[in-house]
């Protein structure tokens, strides 16, 4: 059974996942409407993850006898510079989760919730690797220019394909 404490943070990490995944959304639909195809797909199916992300939080809340609460949703930002500003903000988001599943990590061990603390490993590892994902693509707009903007929308969708190749799924 979950304590209160552990109870309450897994239910605020519920709202962060959710909220990512509707800040990916938001990003997805801004690229899709200024013509950025590769770079809408990469965030809808960004989007698609976080929704998982979220929902293995509320089973594991449900399954240790908690009880997992919707989320209201904050409304994100829907205007962007341009792309490296996008995924700037996407980097500056991942940085902030990967504090916050520290965070729970840390109150299992004070609080001795070793299953938590065990069910939280998963995202330890996920976060290493979106914060790797969001940092190769930051180098690559590094690495273009303006110009070649629209081979950088084509490369990304690859990119995406390679990495849903050898993620894990629910
Ligand atoms: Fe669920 Fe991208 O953190």
């Amino acid at each position: 059974m979950l304590n209160k404490k552990i109870e309450d943070i897994c239910n605020r990490q519920v709202e962060r996942e959710g909220y990512s995944s509707n800040l990916y959304l938001a990003m997805a639909s801004w690229a899709e409407t200024n013509g950025y195809s590769g770079v809408a797909a990469w965030m809808y199916s960004q989007s698609d993850e976080e929704r998982i992300h979220m929902l293995k939080f509320i089973k594991y809340i449900n399954e240790r006898g908690g009880k997992a609460i919707m989320p209201a949703l904050k409304k994100p930002a829907g205007d962007y510079k341009n792309v490296e500003d996008v995924f700037k903000e996407v980097l500056k988001h991942e940085e902030f989760v990967t504090a916050s599943i520290n965070e729970i990590v840390a109150l299992t061990l004070e609080e001795k919730d070793f299953n938590t603390h065990n069910f939280l490993q998963w995202f330890v590892m996920e976060q290493v690797e979106e914060e790797a994902s969001v940092r190769i693509v930051l180098d690559k707009l590094r690495l273009v220019g303006k110009n070649s903007l629209y081979e950088f929308d084509r490369d990304i969708l690859t990119l995406r394909r390679s990495a849903a190749n050898t993620s894990t799924t629910v």
